[in-house]
């Protein structure tokens, strides 16, 4: 289907924001350019750089229309032709001269600067998949490829929310397991928790939970892992959460290779609409390809230097990993410990260039009675400040406001009289 709508950047005052865009990323699968312009080109390059063209094999070459017909005079088509056209005649023939050689199931996607609504209608009639106005961006490219592969009513699947701590111990797996308790609760999103952590996550006792599998069952069999296979191992933890728990057991060592949870992440998108990813404090390569995969990104971090310093690398990181996406979100955790002397919100917000979602006081005895009960805060109380935060963060990574806003609240202080007498 051509989308009629596509606009260039300048015209589209509504484009959605990166948080509310969801692009999927495309499988395994062949795509040939051919561009007229060194424009075109160079966003179609960028394009496959991009995360989620990652998996897809993309060539470019110039010469458009007749370099496509040439070079499939004799070679196979591959899942994906990407044509530049500017000239309605030419673009027209030539797809019926492509048509002829073109096999099934390779998908064509046209880039042009004309804005007519016949040439749309020829081209649909020519069973063009997707039309592009010029002048393109990365990103353009990337979401016209990739929703060649995920059908409209995959609206619901699949985005990864990773977790990290700028160090150790700042509460990077408490902070995720809230705000996943969040996602699911007030936002009423099916989530997903996957502690990452093998030896030592927290996960299970978190949400008072012992399965007997877990994600460690999948990583350790990966030609096993599809839907129902993944489904047995999560455990469900409210109506809308469910849990893929470590082991956190020892007597295995978790060395895992950069592509190790790859099919466990594919399998979790294809059928849960937010996967949060507890990823542990350690630098390595499945960790961070992790971080540079995922949809959006949370770091937590402590108020002193050394988190400062690891949060601004990893921003930076990140931001040159992934150009075609929104940077990473960042929150303080710990703040306001007695006697220990801070780098403040502001500072941090300088040095990073970016202000944190929410900057979430240290208060052991709320969050040491959660851990040790294994609950979550607004198990505890449901008034704590905290609990705001969490929201606040769950709805930015999301792009979603809260749906379950208890609509009660105006009147709940009445009805509590009344229940009092
Ligand atoms: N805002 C807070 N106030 C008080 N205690 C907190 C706060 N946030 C987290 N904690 C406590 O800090 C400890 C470490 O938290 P957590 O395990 O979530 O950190 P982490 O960053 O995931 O650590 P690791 O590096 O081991 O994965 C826990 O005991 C937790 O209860
Ligand atoms: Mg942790």
């Amino acid at each position: 289907m051509i989308s009629y709508a596509r606009q260039t950047q300048e015209e589209q005052p509504e484009a959605p924001s990166p948080a509310e865009e969801h692009i999927a990323p495309a499988p395994r699968v062949s795509v040939q350019a051919f561009c007229e312009t060194v424009e075109t080109a160079a966003a179609v390059q960028s394009a496959g750089e991009d995360r989620r063209l990652g998996k897809a094999h993309l060539k470019i070459q110039m010469g458009g229309m007749a370099a496509a017909i040439e070079a499939y005079r004799s070679a196979p088509t591959p899942n994906v032709i990407v044509l530049e056209s500017d000239a309605r005649n030419d673009l027209l023939t030539g797809l019926d001269q492509l048509a002829t050689v073109c096999d099934a199931g390779t998908r064509v996607v046209v880039i042009g600067s004309i804005n007519d609504v016949m040439l749309y209608r020829e081209l649909v009639r020519r069973g063009v998949s997707d039309y592009v106005l010029a002048p393109v961006s990365a990103i353009d490219v990337v979401r016209s490829i990739c929703n060649l592969f995920s059908a409209p009513e995959a609206k619901a699947v699949g985005r990864i929310i990773a977790v990290v701590g700028a160090k150790g111990g700042v509460g990077a797996s408490t902070v995720s397991h809230n705000v996943a308790w969040a996602i699911a609760r007030d936002l009423a999103m099916d989530a997903v928790v996957a502690d990452l952590d093998l030896a030592f996550g927290t996960a299970g006792l978190d949400y008072n939970q012992d399965p007997p599998q877990g994600i460690a069952d999948a990583v350790f069999s990966p030609d096993r892992v599809d839907t129902a296979f993944i489904d047995r191992l999560l455990s469900k933890c409210t109506d809308h959460l469910s849990l893929l728990a470590a082991p956190a057991t020892l007597d295995r060592v978790y060395d895992f290779g950069t592509d190790a949870f790859d099919a466990v992440f594919d399998t979790l998108r294809s059928t849960m609409p937010c996967i949060v990813l507890d990823i542990p404090h350690q630098w390595s390569g499945w960790t961070k390809r992790a971080l540079i995969g995922a949809d959006d990104i949370l770091i937590v971090a402590a108020p002193d230097l050394a988190n400062l310093r690891n949060t601004k690398n990893l921003f930076d990181l990140l931001k040159a990993a992934r150009p075609n996406d929104r940077p990473p979100l960042y929150c303080l955790n710990q703040v306001g410990i007695p006697k220990r002397p801070e780098i403040a919100a502001t500072e941090f917000a300088k040095a990073i260039e970016s202000q944190p979602v929410v900057s979430i006081p240290f208060e052991p005895q709320i969050f040491g009675a959660a851990a040790n009960n294994g609950q979550m805060i607004a198990e505890i109380s449901a008034n704590h400040k905290s609990i705001e935060m969490f929201l606040q963060i769950a709805q930015r990574l999301t792009g979603r406001s809260e749906t379950k806003k208890q609509k009660s609240s105006l009147l709940s202080p009445l009805i509590g009289k009344l229940r009092g007498k």
